[in-house]
């Protein structure tokens, strides 16, 4: 059945792909960018591609763009849009922190209550939210990131236990990705150094640090976005879907393991 997919972050990555998938499956996209350079540029590629994608600039932390949803009837909401930012807890700058919070969890979720409006009053709709594998299992040094996806999954599934006893046909799921190449790990974990300063901690690991996680990430790091779209699809076009989506599966079972093993 044809849905109507907004789509945030879909400028890029995960959400870009995500975004011409579901259209390809007939879906009604409104795919949506954080600037209205990205949003020429992904109607430019779609029409290339002849894609029909509903493009539009929503940046999720302005409360005016948000307000842009409300005319929409959304079947499906993905919250994709997301922003990282590494350093140990031990010396990040708050701010830092308090703006990685604002832009994954609370614009997030203020996104997610106007959309409920809608799909409230109609008894029908789905919130999907992007959250990761990070968001899972403690992850040292990106901990900025990894506490927003905790903060987010939890969420997730404390709104899908409250809108159950709505009964007003609302679903809420997790989408939980592994890593995967998109340029957003290798952008996060270097955030850091551009305020890691000699006085840092870890300013005599730097060096070392940098070769580790650029070769724990060539390692780890699906090379398409493929498997996680697929269940993004999945997900969107479920009836009843389920709490958690992860991909690609061998991250997913070496997290579950971790968490057996108390990491
Ligand atoms: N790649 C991975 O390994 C991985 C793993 C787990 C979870 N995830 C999650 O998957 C989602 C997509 O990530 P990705 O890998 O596809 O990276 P990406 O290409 O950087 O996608 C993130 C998108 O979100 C947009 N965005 C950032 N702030 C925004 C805002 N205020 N309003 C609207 N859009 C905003 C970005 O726009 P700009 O380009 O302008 O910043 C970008 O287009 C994110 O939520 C991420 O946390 C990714």
């Amino acid at each position: 059945m044809r849905k109507t997919i907004l789509i945030t972050g879909a400028g890029t990555g995960i959400g870009k792909d995500s975004a011409f998938a579901l259209a390809q499956r007939g879906h009604h996209v409104l795919a949506t960018t954080q600037t209205q350079a990205q949003a020429d540029a992904l109607q430019l590629l779609a029409g290339a591609q002849g894609i029909p994608l509903e493009v539009f600039k929503l940046d999720i932390t302005s409360d005016i763009d948000r307000q842009r949803i409300v005319p929409f009837a959304i079947d499906v909401l993905i919250n994709n849009a997301g922003v990282g930012e590494s350093g140990s807890l031990a010396e990040v700058d708050m701010q830092r922190v308090r703006h990685i919070f604002e832009v994954n969890l609370f614009s997030t979720l203020a996104l997610t209550q106007v959309a409920l409006r809608g799909m409230i009053a109609r008894e029908k709709g789905t919130v999907l939210l992007v959250s990761s594998i990070a968001g899972r299992i403690p992850m040292p040094f990106l901990m900025p990131y990894s506490m927003s996806k905790f903060a987010l999954s939890a969420a997730g599934a404390g709104l899908r236990a409250e809108m159950d006893q709505l009964k007003k046909n609302i679903h809420i799921a997790l989408i939980e990705p592994g890593a995967i190449h998109t340029g957003f790990n290798q952008s996060m974990s270097d955030s850091k150094y551009a305020w890691m300063g000699p006085s840092s901690y870890f300013a005599h690991q730097a060096e070392k640090m940098k070769r580790q996680e650029k070769a724990t990430f060539k390692f780890l790091e699906a090379r398409s976005t493929a498997s996680i779209v697929k269940q993004i699809v999945k997900a969107a076009e479920a009836e009843r879907p389920k709490l958690r989506y992860v991909a690609p599966w061998v991250q997913g079972w070496g997290v579950r393991l971790a968490r057996i093993l108390g990491v």
